[in-house]
């Protein structure tokens, strides 16, 4: 191993779970523990400066920068479900507007249900195969939550509302909800499955008022800047002191697909193109050549002999880290640390070293490797266990551990 690895138990955080530093708004597939990003920022004295996330999810790097006294963060996602659960974890909203916004809402919605022809006269959402994940009550009813939701004139209220109904929508369909993946629940649950979707929304209404007002709120302030852009990384010079992130461990298809995830609530929420998302996502799309640079090449040629294709697929992942890498590097001031947190998943029985790629990548932008740090993965929320094979049933333990990659920029 050229990068060296020390096992650290510290890191491992065993049962804890993410709510036990800041209790979630919204589900969201391979969430970083937040503890992991204040542990290691106490361990580098990282206490004031710009952060930066470029693949900040639901975004549990700047709970972690929070607690660490950081006022500047800014955070890139291209899934637009991540980017409204980030925005409305940290911006700030009167606790008192959202109180009297919600009293409001119950009645209109109440004042509205009482005469059924109203429903009728709601504009249809344009939700793909629509009948095949919701029941006729549950779309008329989420039809007029949403409509409700849509004449709240303050922007960041109707965005704090949009989290409940996402949660909704998930939850009212025939989704397995215990699953990222879509997949339809059994025909003979679907015959008893009749949620009271009103009464699903106000609960989670509440829920997540109670959770925002007690975790979120107190730590936010007119001094705390956190900006979350829906894009992929825009880089700019030397402007970032810290980068924390967890990105993703391979490409959205066939390891977490964040996109799959988000596809009924994106689509809700008005995104057209909610489908593609993971085909967007990093490594999405297929390149003509594997790669063969690097200490990578040496696995992905492995993979190649066993499965041309899985190899592109492995390569499509790497180029797209790689060239983001670059990016990110250059946006680093000298002195600045990189804090990557990730898995090593298995292709082809191949384990690939996902965090001795990004301690290379980072050598080669002018970075000095300082620590890779292993833990062991408890509490992440996604399958220890999948078929890299791609058979039913076929299956290999993998990613048991987490790396964190940590690097210096020296120039
Ligand atoms: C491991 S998750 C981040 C989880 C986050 N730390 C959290 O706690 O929620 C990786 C994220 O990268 C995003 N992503 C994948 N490819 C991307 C790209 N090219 N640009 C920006 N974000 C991307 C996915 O949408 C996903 O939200």
């Amino acid at each position: 191993m050229k990068y060296k690895v020390i096992r650290n138990p510290k890191y491992d955080f065993i049962g804890q779970s993410y709510a036990s530093v800041y209790p979630n708004l919204h589900r969201y597939p391979a969430t970083m523990l937040p503890q992991i990003g204040i542990e290691i920022l106490n361990e580098l004295n990282v206490k004031s400066g710009v952060l930066l996330d470029p693949y900040c999810g639901s975004g549990s790097s700047f709970a972690s920068g929070l607690e660490c006294g950081l006022t500047e963060m800014h955070g890139f996602d291209i899934n637009p479900l991540a980017v409204l659960i980030s925005k409305v974890k940290f911006t700030i909203v009167s606790l008192d507007k959202l109180a009297k916004a919600k009293q409001r809402f119950r009645n209109d919605v109440c004042e509205f249900l009482k005469k059924e022809k109203n429903i009728d006269a709601l504009k249809k959402p344009q939700i793909t195969n629509i009948d095949f994940w919701f029941s006729q009550k549950v779309i008329d009813y989420l039809t007029v939550i949403k409509h409700f939701i849509d004449k709240i004139s303050d922007k960041n209220i109707r965005r704090f509302f949009l989290i409940p109904f996402s949660e909704t929508v998930r939850e009212c369909s025939y989704t397995r909800n215990n699953e990222f993946k879509l997949f339809r629940m059994k025909s003979e649950d679907m015959l008893h499955f009749n949620p009271d979707v009103i009464d699903v929304y106000l609960n989670k209404l509440s829920d997540s008022i109670y959770r925002y007002r007690n975790f979120y709120f107190p730590k936010l302030s007119e001094h705390i800047n956190i900006n979350v852009q829906y894009s992929v990384f825009e880089p700019k010079n030397s402007f970032f002191n810290t980068v924390l992130t967890s990105p993703p461990y391979g490409d959205s298809r066939t390891t977490v697909a964040y996109g799959q995830f988000s596809t009924l609530s994106n689509e809700w929420l008005g995104i057209d193109y909610a489908r593609k998302i993971d085909g967007m996502l990093m490594g999405g799309i297929k390149p003509k050549n594997v790669i063969k640079n690097g200490l990578i090449a040496d696995y992905i040629s492995e993979i190649d002999t066993l499965d041309s294709k899985r190899a592109l697929e492995v390569s499509a992942f790497y180029n797209d880290l790689g060239d983001s890498i670059q990016r990110v590097a250059k946006s680093i001031r000298k002195g600045g640390k990189s804090i990557y947190v990730v898995g090593n998943r298995t292709v082809k029985n191949v384990q690939l070293p996902t965090d001795q790629f990004i301690a290379e990548k980072f050598e080669q932008t002018g970075f000095k490797h300082l620590v890779t740090y292993e833990r062991a993965l408890s509490s992440k929320s996604m399958p220890s266990k999948n078929s890299p094979t791609n058979k039913v049933g076929k299956t290999v333990n993998t990613m048991l551990y987490e790396y964190i990659v940590v690097s210096e920029k020296m120039v």
